[in-house]
């Protein structure tokens, strides 16, 4: 199994889109009335979620319509948000096609199936034509990633002169009290409690730090 294949098989989850919208029910809100702030628990999947992407966003100062490449766009949450709140039209590429499948079924039933669009595909090798992003976006990806020349050198080939690289790498924060109705443990499985306690341990010995980062292409 190569590395992609494992990183596929360590994010890929049965039935997720019902197992999201069943937990998010059984907390006692109406399916059809839902928005991002109700998927976020479960679709930001990175450091302090809906608040990161935020405040990316206003650090960037997207321009109206722009358009936003999101590498390994998970189940959706942040091209949303930025299709939502940032008036952004957003492609999504992402590794797992499981993530794809429930990132595309989210956004259509929260109306937005033609403001973001979601496709299987790899960072090193994107299939989207060069210089046609305004931004590309990448959020808790690279982690995964040990080829990052590569990486950076396709991000680069989809921005357009002058477009900017805006990322946000690295883990979660521990929690006291068990796992709330809707979080990433519906994401992690049965060894998620392990996972977020090897970051936490990553994060407290320095092994691993968090970025956020704005880059612009030159022009
Ligand atoms: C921790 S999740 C973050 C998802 C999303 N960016 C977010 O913040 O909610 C990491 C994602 O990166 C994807 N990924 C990992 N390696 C990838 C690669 N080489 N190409 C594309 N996606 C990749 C995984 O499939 C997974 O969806």
């Amino acid at each position: 199994m190569n590395i992609e294949q494992s990183v596929e098989q360590h994010y890929s989850v049965d039935n997720l889109q019902d197992t999201i919208l069943g937990a998010i029910e059984k907390s006692g809100k109406d399916l059809k009335s839902i928005g991002g702030v109700d998927l976020a628990p479960v679709d930001e999947f990175h450091i302090r979620g809906r608040e990161a992407t935020h405040e990316l966003a206003d650090l960037v100062e997207l321009p109206p319509s722009a358009k936003v490449l999101d590498i390994g766009s998970g189940l959706g949450g942040t091209a949303r948000l930025l299709a939502t709140e940032y008036g952004c039209q957003v492609t999504g590429v992402d590794l797992t096609r499981a993530y794809c499948e429930v990132a595309t079924g989210l956004s259509v039933h929260l109306g937005l199936g033609t403001k973001t669009s979601f496709q299987q595909g790899s960072a090193l090798d994107l299939s989207v034509e060069s210089g046609s992003f305004d931004v590309v976006w990448t959020e808790h990806v690279q982690m995964n990633i040990e080829n990052k020349l590569v990486f950076y050198t396709e991000a680069a080939r989809a921005l357009k002169p002058g477009g900017k690289l805006v990322f946000h790498d690295a883990l979660e924060r521990n929690k006291k009290h068990g796992p709330p109705a809707v979080g990433l443990h519906l994401l992690l499985g049965p060894t998620g409690k392990e996972k977020f306690m090897n970051v936490l341990q990553s994060l407290k010995e320095s092994r691993v730090v968090v970025i956020q980062a704005v880059l612009t292409k030159s022009a």
